[in-house]
């Protein structure tokens, strides 16, 4: 597994070359901000959706606890029964039954699992890790495929909102290849291989699906993980050294999503990263991004619709 380094500057370095004993307070504070101190040049940043220091407090809220790394690859992510059982137990549902998402054109429902699944899921993720504190949070199974009216299987780029500092996205099966872009690696998967990677952290995609033959699908089980004491588990956390102006500056769980302060950041931190990450990805001649295919209007809310069938 590789250590998390989308920068290539030393932060620390380039401090100790500033000078001034302001600046330099200043930037190692900045050093405990987890994000923040990939960019290659803080002082450049306009801060015009959110003011630096709140933005600072919630990049802490947002990562705190969490293990930063590298997306990476897993053979064989359950024992070859347990697979199978899954694979029967996530494609035996009618998909005109299953909830459709107009956000990505995916079958998508949490389908009842046993829970020996994320138990093995969990145990697995902590190992591979090498943390502890790691539990499952919701699940998810998808179909994608071209339906009777058309729609077309789409991963827009972007970075999770939702809750979910590790996610497991597990190939279950299909009969095509469908890149998965995490960070900077395109993966292809065979079944019972596993994407590990950060949702909340590292942007991702894939590639326009390309195929208008309508008997292509492919299906996918994911499974997001977070801290056990994560900032939008208000009921379970005990907030441990989290400072007291903290837990009354801000509604953790779903009120904290809904505020301004989490909107603003988020649209402060797609200001500051995406372009950064757009370029470095061209760099790297990493499948197309596709940019046409972001959900638009009304279809970013439709996440619930029932009785969409496959085109076949
Ligand atoms: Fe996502």
């Amino acid at each position: 597994m590789v250590e998390y380094s989308p920068c290539k500057r030393d932060v620390v370095s380039s401090i100790l070359t500033e000078g001034s004993s302001g600046i330099i307070i200043m930037e190692e504070k900045m050093l405990e901000r987890p994000l923040l101190k990939y960019h290659p040049d803080i002082n450049s940043i306009d801060w015009r959706f959110l003011d630096k220091e709140t933005y600072i407090e919630v990049e802490n809220i947002l990562t705190k606890g969490v293990k930063l790394f590298e997306p990476f690859l897993v053979d064989e992510f359950y024992p070859k029964e347990m697979f199978d059982e899954l694979v029967s137990l996530c494609t035996s549902n009618d998909l005109t039954k299953l909830d459709y998402s107009h956000q990505m054109n995916k079958w998508e429902e949490g389908v009842q699992i046993p829970k020996k699944f994320f138990d093995y899921a969990e145990k697995r993720v902590r190992e591979l890790l090498g943390i502890e504190d790691v539990i499952h949070a919701y699940h998810m199974y998808a179909h994608h495929q071209i339906t009777s009216e058309g729609r077309v299987p789409k991963l827009g780029l972007h970075i999770d909102e939702a809750p979910g500092a590790y996610m497991v996205d597990l190939h279950i099966g299909g009969n095509r290849d469908w890149g998965f872009v995490a960070g900077y690696t395109n993966f292809i998967c065979k079944p019972n291989q596993a994407i590990i990677c950060q949702p909340q952290i590292d942007y991702h995609y894939r590639p326009s699906w390309a195929s208008d033959n309508k008997e292509e699908y492919y299906q996918a089980f994911f499974m997001h993980m977070i801290n056990k004491n994560h900032w939008t588990v208000p009921t379970e956390a005990k907030w441990g050294d989290r400072s007291k102006e903290l837990e009354e500056k801000y509604e953790f769980g779903q009120a904290f999503r809904a505020s301004d302060t989490f909107k603003n950041f988020n649209s402060q931190r797609l200001y500051i990263f995406r372009d950064l990450y757009v370029k470095e990805n061209e760099k790297r001649n990493l499948p197309a991004i596709p940019w046409s295919e972001e959900p638009k209007g009304e279809d970013r809310f439709i996440h619930q619709r029932k009785g969409v069938k496959p085109a076949i």
